[in-house]
């Protein structure tokens, strides 16, 4: 039998829970916002999709598709995914509704829960979450610029410095089927062990990140995509390097670069930040020319992030910073007696009328307990009354800073408190 008292939430899946969950809500709105600002159109798609759309989208050979998704079958015997990742979802979306019929590029954002049965460490979650964005229809080098600017950007509008843009070029249709073939070459030149051969067969590229000291002294010398780029796919690259540096967003180029997901072409980059450990990537993202095609729709080109919020909370926290609200309301009633208790209940849905964030003391705790109470939420600003203040139409107005106390007239609280707040009583 299970034990009911000792429920957990399920392994590797943070619960956020005030007061950390107001960081939370900040870095996912921050970072939603640098999308906004763009003109990216919020979009909020399933949680769940047919499978086949991840393993086609994603593609059958990564980690993400072999090993991660949370996969089931549903009561009607289908198979069904707790989406991985966004692209392959917007990407559905946009040719089931023809977003690709009009104007373009079509400038979508997204953000919430993901889910990839990792082994859970810090930083790594089953349930992760993500802010993302994805421009669908134009292959200009300078729209990639824009996507990679707008991530910076969102990093920094929450405070965050301590990280580096990576960026590489995974080439086109022209070039590289050729350099897999160069690079596969070398590699089964190579003395490697059974697995490591099989993957240089299956996927070539993904060698190139293995993380052991011996793989990676051998593969020192292996051909790099950037250095067998077409024409094309170099210009490209080129012109977004002069984009990113007319808009002062720094990069360093990484041409070993491997994405644990199939669909990229050209641009493709990460967010590193050091302050992680292991699990140091906060963002990522690329370019993925090919993708509409391969889920059926027109060969239209697309580029995108997705920016990982956990990770980005953890991020600040290593850098000893703090976003968001730290007080959980601006003021905080006291009533001592029944009578004051009605009255202050009344002011205080004025005031969230007039927009603004109030509580009260429940429960009768006396004097004491409540403005211990009024303290911990962090409100500036205390209203304290008795019914004796009340029969003389009075509530204390205490200014929670100073401890300064001021008896006002009931009918002036509003108004009094608002102009304390610095904000206009709009009548
Ligand atoms: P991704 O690199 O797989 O890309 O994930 C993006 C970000 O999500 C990572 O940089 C990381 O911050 C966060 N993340 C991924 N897995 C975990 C995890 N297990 N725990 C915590 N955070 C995690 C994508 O998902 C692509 N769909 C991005 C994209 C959009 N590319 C083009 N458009």
């Amino acid at each position: 039998m299970t034990d009911t008292s000792a429920f957990r939430a399920p392994k590797g899946v943070p619960d956020y829970l005030p007061p950390d969950s107001a960081q939370f809500v900040a870095v996912r709105d921050g970072l939603l916002q640098a999308a906004r600002l763009a003109g990216y159109g919020y979009v909020e798609l399933p949680i769940f999709e047919e499978t086949a759309l991840f393993a086609r989208g994603v593609g059958e050979s990564t980690d993400v598709v072999t090993k991660e998704m949370y996969t089931f079958a549903d009561r009607g015997d289908r198979s069904v995914t707790l989406r991985p990742e966004g692209t392959a979802g917007v990407m559905r979306a946009v040719i089931e509704h023809g977003v690709d019929r009009g104007p373009l590029p079509a400038k979508l954002c997204y953000s919430g829960p993901f889910f990839r049965y990792e082994r859970p460490q810090s930083g790594r979650y089953r349930q992760l979450q993500q802010v993302g964005v994805e421009a669908i229809g134009v292959d200009d080098p300078a729209l990639d610029a824009e996507v990679i600017a707008i991530a910076d950007a969102g990093f920094r509008t929450l405070g965050l410095d301590g990280f580096r843009l990576e960026l590489t070029s995974l080439g086109d249709d022209t070039c590289r089927p050729q350099y897999r073939e160069l690079l596969q070459d070398f590699l089964l030149g190579l003395d490697l062990d059974e697995e490591t051969r099989r993957r240089a067969q299956l996927n070539p590229l993904r060698v190139l990140d293995d993380k052991r000291p011996h793989i990676k002294e051998m593969t020192a010398d292996a051909p790099l995509m950037l250095d067998h780029l077409s024409d094309a796919a170099k210009q490209h690259f080129d012109t977004v390097l002069v984009h990113l540096d007319a808009l002062g967003v720094p990069y360093v180029i990484n041409p070993r670069m491997v994405r644990g997901l199939d669909y990229y072409t050209k641009t493709t980059f990460e967010f590193v930040h050091d302050g992680l450990g292991a699990q140091s990537g906060i963002g990522g993202g690329g370019r993925y020319d090919g993708l509409m095609r391969q889920l059926g729709g027109q060969d239209l080109s697309g580029i995108g992030f997705g920016l990982g919020v956990d990770r980005t909370l953890l991020a600040l926290k290593a850098e000893g910073k703090t976003v968001g609200e730290t007080a959980r309301v601006d003021v905080f009633g006291v009533p001592l007696g029944g009578d004051a208790k009605l009255v202050l209940a009344r002011l205080a849905g004025a005031l969230r009328a007039a927009g603004v964030r109030v509580d009260l003391a429940y429960g009768d705790r006396g004097m004491k307990g409540a403005m211990k109470a009024a303290d911990r939420s962090g409100a500036g600003i205390a209203l304290v009354a008795g019914d004796r203040d009340i029969e003389a139409g009075t509530v204390g107005v205490k200014d929670m800073t100073s401890g300064e106390q001021l008896d006002v007239a009931v009918d002036g609280v509003v108004s009094d408190v608002l102009a304390r707040l610095g904000r206009i009583r709009l009548v």
